[in-house]
């Protein structure tokens, strides 16, 4: 295990710090829905009554993830990408039938959480923030967002098709923009960017995004000096390390990831490869 990365998994928690349990979901009642873009909407969620520090020690570790309940349809896993005092929120991209009815919940529905699970981003105390770069790439800018509300000095880099598929724009406004169709910011993809920083500025990198992005951003990294950590995305069931359904190269992304450090990405060759679909069959990516 890189020891890069402090493991902040809720399953080492402290007793008595976390209100969602590992293996009972909380009903809790949506409070409030924020249209990001067309096909993407964040959930807003109250803290549960009865324990209203529940989500507080994941301002330690932006990344981690909660399984997310639907009733009699199924559960899967979302990151958290808002938090504050009074709540926490999710934010959803409609892709197929789970994600349409989360998107479609009402405010006064209620959903299911277990969690937080999961390894997030860590190691940003050891930079400085000017020397910190956090490179998202369409829904993925989901993942970093508590690591950019956490450290609002970083070079903040989202790349998107196009303008109307821009996440968190007013929410972090000292975004670089780059879109595919040149409708915002800079025409072209984030990685543009980064090959800009090569040769100094950039010292740690955090990204999710696409990951054939995300491939070609630890490569860059890899191959110039700069740290970096990357999220990954794998098909869920069970969400602390009991099915086996995220395995990738012999690790677990929802106990042992889904945050991997550089020198761990090197050791897992299906990283901008190949994933598993829901009947655990390796697909190509
Ligand atoms: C740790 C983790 C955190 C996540 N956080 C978020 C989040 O914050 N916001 C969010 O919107 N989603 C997130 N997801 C994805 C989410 O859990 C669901 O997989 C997603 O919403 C699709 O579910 P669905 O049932 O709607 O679509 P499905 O019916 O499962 O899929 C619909 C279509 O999308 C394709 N598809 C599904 N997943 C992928 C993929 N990974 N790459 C490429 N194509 C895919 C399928 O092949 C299918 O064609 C996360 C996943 C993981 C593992
Ligand atoms: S989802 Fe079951 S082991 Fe990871």
């Amino acid at each position: 295990m890189d020891e890069s990365i402090q493991n902040p998994g809720a399953c080492a928690a402290p007793a008595g710090k976390l209100n969602f349990q590992p293996s009972l979901p909380v009903m809790v009642k949506l409070a409030e829905k924020r249209c990001e873009t067309q096909n993407t909407v964040s959930l807003l969620f109250e803290h549960p009554s009865e324990d209203k520090a529940s989500f507080r020690p994941l301002q330690n570790a932006p990344g981690q993830f909660v399984m997310v309940w639907l009733p009699e349809l199924n559960e899967k896993p979302f990151v958290i990408s808002y938090i504050s005092d009074t709540g926490f929120g999710i934010t959803v991209t409609v892709r197929g039938n789970f994600s349409r009815r989360l998107s479609e919940l009402q405010i006064g529905q209620k959903v299911g959480f277990r969690g937080p699970f999961g390894r997030g981003f860590s190691g940003m105390e050891d930079y400085a923030p000017e020397k910190i770069a956090i490179l998202g790439g369409g829904c993925g800018m989901a993942s970093l967002a508590l690591l950019a509300q956490k450290i609002p000095e970083a070079n903040i880099i989202q790349g998107a098709p196009s303008s109307s598929e821009l996440l968190y724009a007013e929410r972090f406004p000292r975004q670089i923009i780059f879109t595919e169709d040149g409708s915002f910011g800079f025409s072209g993809r984030p990685t543009q960017w980064l090959e800009g920083k090569l040769s100094g500025g950039v010292e740690m990198l955090y990204t999710c995004g696409p990951e054939i992005m995300m491939k070609k951003v630890v490569s860059l990294c890899n191959a110039n000096g700069i740290r970096c950590q990357a999220a990954l995305e794998r098909y869920m069931k069970c969400g602390i390390g009991v099915c086996g359904q995220c395995e990738c190269d012999g690790r677990l992304v929802c106990r042992d990831g889904p945050v991997f450090s550089d020198s761990e990405l090197q050791q897992m060759p299906s990283f901008g490869n190949t994933r598993r679909n829901a009947a655990g069959q390796r697909i190509k990516l």
